[in-house]
C-alpha cells in the first residue's frame, strides 16, 4: 500500500462523515504497524493531509481531523426495510421509542442504580485472570446456585444448581430446548392467543405447530387432549398468561401434568413474570407441582431486573442435563461473565428479594392508577376482567373489532399499546388493548397521556 491510498482512505472517510471533525487518528507508528507499511509511507500521507487542512497535528496530544472542517451533512442512506411480515413493522418502530404504557419493561425510575453500581465495582475488582477466558456454557456456577436457591424458596421448585442453564432470553431458551429435544415433525402446541414474539419464533422454527385456546382458566387442557393428544411439546405461561394475564387453574394444572406423564411429552413453562402477584393468592410455579420432571421451566431477569442485561435461564429436568450440555456445547456461545457475576451478588446478598417486594407494591399501585385513568378518560369504552398479577393489563373493547386501528391511533400519540387481536393465530379472536403500566408514575400522568388521543378515539368509535 502506498501513501496515495492512505491519503484517499482518509479523505473519503472525512468527506462521508464517518471520521468526524475533532476525532483523533492513529499515530504514524501505530498505523504503519497496523497496515504493515514503512513509517515514512504513512508520514507522507499525513503530511499531505495536514497540508491540505484535513488533519491537524497537536503535538503530544496527537493528530486530529481538523475540528474546524465543515462537512456538509450527507443525506442518510438508510436502506429500505422490506418486511414480509408486516406485523413486525409496528414492533420495530416502537422498540427504540420512549412512550407511555410500554409493555413488559420494569419500572426504570425505581431501579436501585446505586446498589447495582456498587456491586458492579465489586464484581469487576474480583475478576481473576482465568475468568477472562470463555465462561462455562451452562453459566457461572455461583449464579446457577443462587438462581436455584431463589426458585426453591420463592417459586416453590425443588431444583439443584446443576439443573440451571443460563441463556440470553426467551428466544434463546426456547430455541435451545427445541434443538435439544425435538426431532423433525414433533408436534408443538402454543397458546392462542399467545406471546407475540413466541408466536413469530415458533412459526419460523417449528414445522408442526398447532394452537390451543385460552379462556378464563388458562390453557384449555380439554381441547388439548381432544385435538392434540399426540403433541410432544406444549409451551404455556401458567402464572399469568401472555397476553390475557389469566392464571392456569389447579384442575387444569393437574390435568396437563397427568397428560405429560402419560404421553411422555414436555411442558415448557414460561414463567416470565410469575414474581408479580398482587392478591393473597400466591401462585407457585407449575414446575413446583411436577413430581415426574416433565416440566421444563423457563425464567428471565428481564422483568425483575432489566431487559438489557439479557440474562434468563432454563431449569432442565435432571435426566436431560447431559443432552442439554451436549447441544449447548455445539450451538451456544456462553453468556458474558460480568453481568452474571453482578447478578450473583445481587441475588446472594439479599437485594433481589427486597427489590421484588418493593416492585410488587409499586406495580399494584400503578396498575390501579391506569385502570382508574382509563375509566375516567374512556368511561364505557372498555370491559375489564381483573386478574391477579403480571406487568400488563388487557382491556376488551365493549363494542366493535377495531383494536388494530385503535392501537395504531394511540401509537401515533406515543401510547405504546398492542392490539389484542394480533396476538391470536386462529380465527376466533377477542378485541382489545394490551397495556403496560409499570412506568406510569401517577394517575394524572396516565390521564394526560390517554387524553391526547381522546378526540380521535371518540371519532373512531363514532362516540363523540
Ligand atoms: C411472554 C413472555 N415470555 C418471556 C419473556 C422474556 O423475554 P426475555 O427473557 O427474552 O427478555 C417476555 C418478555 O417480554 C414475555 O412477554
Amino acid at each position: 500500500m502506498g501513501y496515495k491510498e492512505i491519503y484517499q482512505r482518509y479523505t473519503q472517510s472525512i468527506r462521508a462523515g464517518t471520521l468526524k471533525p475533532g476525532e483523533k487518528v492513529p499515530s504514524i507508528r501505530v498505523l504503519a504497524e497496523d497496515l504493515g507499511v514503512a513509517k515514512k509511507t504513512v508520514e507522507a500521507a499525513y503530511d499531505i493531509l495536514i497540508g491540505e487542512g484535513y488533519l491537524v497535528s497537536r503535538g503530544a496530544r496527537g493528530t486530529l481531523v481538523n475540528p474546524e472542517l465543515f462537512i456538509k451533512k450527507q443525506p442518510a442512506e438508510t436502506p429500505q426495510l422490506v418486511l414480509e411480515d408486516k406485523s413486525l413493522k409496528h414492533i420495530i418502530d416502537l422498540r427504540d421509542n420512549k412512550g407511555y404504557f410500554r409493555l413488559g419493561i420494569p419500572s426504570l425510575d425505581e431501579f436501585p442504580y446505586k446498589k447495582w453500581l456498587l456491586l458492579s465495582g465489586k464484581a469487576i475488582r474480583a475478576m481473576r485472570p482465568e475468568e477472562m477466558l470463555n465462561p462455562p456454557i451452562m453459566g457461572h456456577p455461583p449464579l446457577r446456585q443462587a438462581i436455584a436457591n431463589y426458585l426453591n424458596i420463592s417459586r416453590g421448585l425443588n431444583c439443584k444448581a446443576e439443573q440451571i442453564f443460563i441463556t440470553s432470553g426467551y428466544k434463546s431458551s426456547i430455541a435451545l430446548i427445541l434443538q435439544t429435544l425435538s426431532v423433525q415433525n414433533d408436534k408443538c402446541i402454543f397458546e392462542d392467543p399467545g406471546y407475540f414474539f413466541g408466536q413469530k419464533l415458533l412459526k419460523r422454527i417449528v414445522h408442526n405447530l398447532h394452537y390451543t385456546p385460552v379462556d378464563a382458566q388458562g390453557l384449555n387442557v380439554d381441547y388439548l387432549l381432544q385435538h392434540h393428544h399426540d403433541a410432544k411439546f406444549v409451551i404455556t405461561s401458567p402464572a399469568h398468561h401472555s397476553p390475557l394475564a389469566v392464571t392456569l387453574s389447579l384442575p387444569r394444572r393437574q390435568q396437563l401434568l397427568q397428560w405429560a406423564v402419560q404421553t411422555k411429552s414436555w411442558v415448557i413453562e414460561d414463567d416470565y413474570d410469575g414474581e408479580f402477584h398482587y392478591t393473597k393468592k400466591v401462585i407457585p410455579a407449575l414446575k413446583s407441582q411436577d413430581t415426574d420432571d416433565r416440566v421444563i421451566y423457563v425464567g428471565t431477569f428481564s422483568k425483575t431486573i432489566m431487559p438489557s442485561m439479557r440474562v434468563s435461564y432454563i431449569v432442565m429436568p435432571t435426566e436431560l442435563i447431559g443432552k442439554f450440555k451436549e447441544t449447548g456445547e455445539i450451538i451456544e456461545t456462553s453468556q458474558p461473565l460480568l453481568p452474571q457475576k453482578i447478578l450473583t451478588l445481587f441475588l446472594s446478598e439479599g437485594h433481589f428479594f427486597k427489590h421484588l417486594k418493593k416492585m410488587r407494591a409499586l406495580y399494584q399501585q400503578r396498575r390501579m392508577m391506569v385502570y382508574s385513568a382509563l375509566d375516567k378518560v374512556y368511561p364505557g369504552l372498555f370491559a375489564y376482567e381483573h386478574t391477579d398479577g403480571g406487568m400488563h393489563i388487557v382491556v376488551f373493547l365493549k363494542q366493535g373489532v377495531q383494536d388494530v386501528q385503535l392501537a395504531e391511533l394511540w401509537n401515533s400519540f406515543n401510547l405504546q399499546v398492542f392490539p389484542l387481536s394480533s396476538w391470536y393465530s386462529q380465527k376466533n379472536k377477542r378485541y382489545g388493548l394490551v397495556i403496560g403500566y409499570t412506568n406510569i408514575q401517577s394517575e394524572q400522568e396516565a390521564i394526560a397521556a390517554l387524553s391526547l388521543a381522546y378526540k380521535d378515539t371518540m371519532a373512531l368509535f363514532a362516540l363523540a
